[in-house]
């Protein structure tokens, strides 16, 4: 490896959200190229350090080692057996042996059996590494490698994020049904309350994601989740330090041979001197649940932006919207959270509301025609997305 050089990555985005992960890799100066499931990009390990610390919509990034055609096993072999396996899980010789575990799917192809994919992948990484296959193990800290058969054409990739780039750390606490960090982020960014930014910004612009000139109410906050998010993008704090003490979280890179721990702090503090000190803009969340504003405030502590939110007990009827500024919610669906009839006049009252605040952008996720329906209002939709087994649209009322 020469210093600077590059290599391939794949960020897979959620079906539906792709504008937006494709927006936050144009921000970091990547060059995203649309691929089935997600954005495939070259960059140097430094910039695999910053896109996992800051991507606030992607949830892991894959390293791409290798695609290719087979038919056979032999085939198969012979392509697998020259990659680098001890990148990532250490080397005959070296003091690092690592676990390792895999995800495999094959559709369509002649080598359809992943099982007996795994065991002969699994027996030949141990043979050119020492390293330990142990199947089926729940091992957190093994590394995995992803393998992609469709048609007979296969891509091998090494994770390089470990847990879930949703797991910020922040959220210990929830309440019913909570949204993922990761689809929260990204419904921010759709609302549009993040201000747009162009396409196809240049390297180091860490700094170019605009910052949100309105204030913000989620009044469904449960766990607080957007709110908590929404304050991560206001000071500029990037998700993957999302903590008091602005400490980067753990991820699958930094136990691989190739990890340059000075680079890695370089990025760190560099990004640290970025983070504001308050939010610029007013951000509030209003449920009617004590026991969720409870968690909501306890999140926020954690998440380190507790001085930059406001977490109340009120209904809908009494929540006050922000004029000018932006609602972005996501009110009970009735499948996980509470039942059918009363339902209706909620979203009754969210178009009364809305109505009554000309000046209030509206985003919020829908999860059946019929709530649309009741809130008695127009609305574009902005996106939509499988989320929980659910099909949700994020609608939209502009002023
Ligand atoms: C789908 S959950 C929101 C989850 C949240 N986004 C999170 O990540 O934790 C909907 C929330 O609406 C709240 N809620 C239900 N009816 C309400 C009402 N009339 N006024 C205010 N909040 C209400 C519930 O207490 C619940 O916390």
């Amino acid at each position: 490896m020469r210093p600077g050089e590059t290599f391939p990555f794949f960020t897979p985005s959620v079906p539906g959200l792709e504008p937006w992960l494709k927006y936050e890799l144009n921000t970091l100066g990547l060059k995203p190229l649309a691929e089935e499931g997600g954005f495939f990009w070259r960059g140097t390990w430094r910039d695999l350090y910053r896109a996992n610390l800051m991507l606030r919509s992607a949830g892991r990034i894959l390293v791409r080692m290798k695609q290719f055609t087979a038919l056979s096993f032999a085939e198969f072999e012979a392509e697998a057996t020259s990659l680098p396996w001890h990148w990532f899980v250490g080397g005959k010789g070296t003091s690092l042996k690592r676990a390792f575990k895999f995800k495999i799917t094959c559709t369509k192809s002649k080598l359809y059996h992943e099982d007996a994919l795994a065991e002969r992948l699994g027996r030949w990484i141990t043979e050119a590494t020492g390293a330990g296959w142990f199947p089926g193990a729940a091992d957190v800290d093994a590394q995995i490698f992803v393998v992609r058969g469709f048609h007979d054409k296969f891509i091998i990739s090494a994770d390089s994020t470990g847990e879930h780039l949703h797991r910020r750390g922040y959220r210990q606490e929830t309440s019913k049904a909570p949204l993922r960090e990761t689809i929260a982020a990204s419904i921010l960014f759709a609302s549009g309350w993040v201000p747009a930014v162009e396409e196809g910004l240049g390297r180091g612009a860490a700094t170019r994601l605009k910052a949100p000139t309105l204030p913000l109410l989620d009044p469904f906050c449960g766990s607080g989740t957007i709110v908590a998010e929404a304050a991560l993008i206001a000071r500029k704090v990037p998700p993957g330090m999302a903590n008091p003490d602005l400490k980067p979280r753990a991820f699958a890179f930094q136990r691989w041979d190739s990890f340059e721990p000075e680079e890695f702090a370089k990025t760190v503090v560099s990004l640290q001197n970025h983070v504001l000190e308050r939010s610029p803009v007013e951000l509030h969340g209003t449920d009617r649940d004590e026991g969720a504003i409870k968690a909501a405030l306890g999140n926020a502590r954690r998440a380190g932006v507790a001085n930059d939110v406001d977490f109340e007990r009120r209904t809908l009827s009494e929540a006050v919207f922000p004029q000018p500024g932006y609602l972005v919610t996501n009110p009970p669906f009735g499948v996980r959270v509470s039942e059918g009839t009363d339902l209706r006049d909620l979203y009754a009252v969210l178009g009364r509301k809305v109505r009554e605040a000309p000046e209030t952008k509206v985003a919020w996720l829908c999860s059946e025609p019929q709530w649309k329906a009741a809130t008695g209002e127009s609305w574009s939709e902005a996106a939509r997305f499988p989320n929980g087994g659910l099909d949700l649209t994020l609608l939209q009322k502009l002023l």
